[in-house]
């Protein structure tokens, strides 16, 4: 078996900490059981790019108890964790991850995964499915799935310039994905992800997060729990004004420049903060991105900007500015929950990745009589995760009476 990762001796720890994620994934292992009765995905070929984590082993798994030949590359250069990728090819999946891999070392990740012609794709930002386009536009995909916002956007920008040439399961759009994982899996790490690395009180600081999506809702309130003082810089109105009137200062970022304590970025856009803010920022401000990639900060223009820099901890680079002022950087501007981190909690990535189980199968269906377009999950299998996440939680689940269901569906009742 050919595979490249860092250190194969990793296995056992990477085994026992897998074993722990999938205890706490029981939509998963519901759907794994099913998928080893009934085979849904015999003799497909599943290539995926995805963050090599404990809970995406446990996914990996479950594809393969369908009937699955799967390999897995990393979704993103230092979100790979290398016990976890030992603890795979141990157990018979190629995997080709390493963290901290350079530009080119990932993208031949990538081409080996696709070498081995996979029938379905699952990407995590998109960067396989558009190697798919441009550079192996011959190669047959009967479908892919995608995991995240910023793949899904740039699949949608596929589709409407007419180049997207097989269908796609926008699994981040299926309600059990954003409404969980992006708020409670991104709000909770991310913050994991700034402590683990500076170790900084929250309480009492101010804290500035750019974009009140689902992933900068979730950092928010997160952060607010700790005792934060909150200011968010949003460009949409509407959330702009949810975020203030959730309880938070909002603001232009110019304004929030000189008032924070710590950044954080979950927006998808380029250069939320850039040259003019870090020039008004204060001493030994943090910078951190949860956004899919590392362009949220400007560090390009940092490192111009700096006279100095150094690794101040581990995952915490220090940049000095000739007033001396110092502004540090969590995890190279790199998704800070990953990087610095391990991600989401398993708890909430078992129903991101029940509905990725769940669209392996519905495309293995499906595939062959969908347009070239991005698809969303039909909204019984979302209903389907939440209903077993909730049984898995000991939570009950009111019933309607016939009365109810008639009187819901009726119009000719008023006052
Ligand atoms: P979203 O689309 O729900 O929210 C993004 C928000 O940022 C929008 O409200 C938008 O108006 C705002 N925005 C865009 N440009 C801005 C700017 N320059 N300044 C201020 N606000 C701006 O997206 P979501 O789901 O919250 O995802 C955000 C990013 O996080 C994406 O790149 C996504 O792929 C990534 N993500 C990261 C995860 C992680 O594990 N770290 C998990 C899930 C998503």
């Amino acid at each position: 078996m050919d595979y490249d990762i860092a250190d194969p001796s990793l296995a056992e720890l990477g085994g026992r900490r897998i074993e722990w994620a999938g205890r706490r994934m029981p939509v998963l292992a519901n759907i794994r059981e099913r998928f080893e009765a009934d085979q849904p995905l015999a003799g497909i070929t599943i290539g995926a790019c995805m963050h090599v984590t404990t809970e995406t082993a446990n996914l990996m798994t479950v594809l393969r108890a369908g009937g699955a030949a799967v390999t897995l590359c990393a979704s993103n250069p230092l979100s790979t964790q290398d016990d976890v990728a030992a603890a795979l090819v141990a157990d018979g999946v190629p995997v080709y991850a390493v963290r901290g891999e350079d530009s080119e070392t990932f993208y031949r990740h990538i081409n080996a995964v696709l070498d081995t012609r996979p029938d379905l794709v699952f990407d995590d930002g998109c960067d396989m499915t558009t190697v798919l386009h441009e550079e192996r536009a011959d190669q047959p995909v009967i479908g892919g799935m995608e995991e995240t916002t910023t793949g899904v956007i740039r699949l949608r920008a596929m589709e409407n310039e007419g180049v997207l040439r097989f269908p796609v399961v926008a699994v981040n759009d299926s309600d059990t994905k954003h409404l969980f994982d992006n708020r409670h899996g991104t709000g909770q790490s991310s913050l994991d992800g700034i402590l683990r690395s500076a170790n900084v009180l929250f309480a009492g600081r101010t804290v500035v997060v750019g974009g009140y999506g689902d992933c900068g809702l979730g950092i928010a309130n997160r952060a607010d729990g700790l005792g934060a003082k909150v200011i968010v810089v949003e460009s949409d109105p509407v959330r702009a004004l949810s975020a203030a009137m959730d309880g938070h200062q909002v603001m232009t970022s110019h304004d929030a420049a000189p008032l924070g304590d710590v950044f954080i970025t979950a927006t998808g856009d380029i250069h939320v903060f850039r040259a003019e803010h870090f020039e008004a920022m204060k001493d030994s401000v943090i910078l951190a991105n949860a956004g899919h990639f590392d362009v949220e900060l400007d560090l390009k223009a940092l490192g111009e900007m700096a006279v100095g820099y150094r690794e101040l901890r581990d995952n915490l680079g220090e940049y000095t500015l000739p007033d001396g002022r110092r502004i540090l950087v969590v995890a190279e501007g790199r998704l800070v929950n990953l990087g610095a981190a391990e991600g989401h909690p398993a708890d909430v990535m078992d129903m991101s990745f029940a509905d990725q189980a769940l669209a392996a199968e519905w495309l293995t269906v499906n595939g062959a009589s969908l347009d070239a377009k991005v698809y969303v999950l039909p909204k019984e299998l979302d209903d389907q995760v939440a209903t077993l996440k909730l049984e898995s939680m000991g939570c009950g689940l009111e019933q309607l009476t016939d009365e109810q269901v008639a009187y819901l569906n009726s119009w000719q009742h008023g006052t």
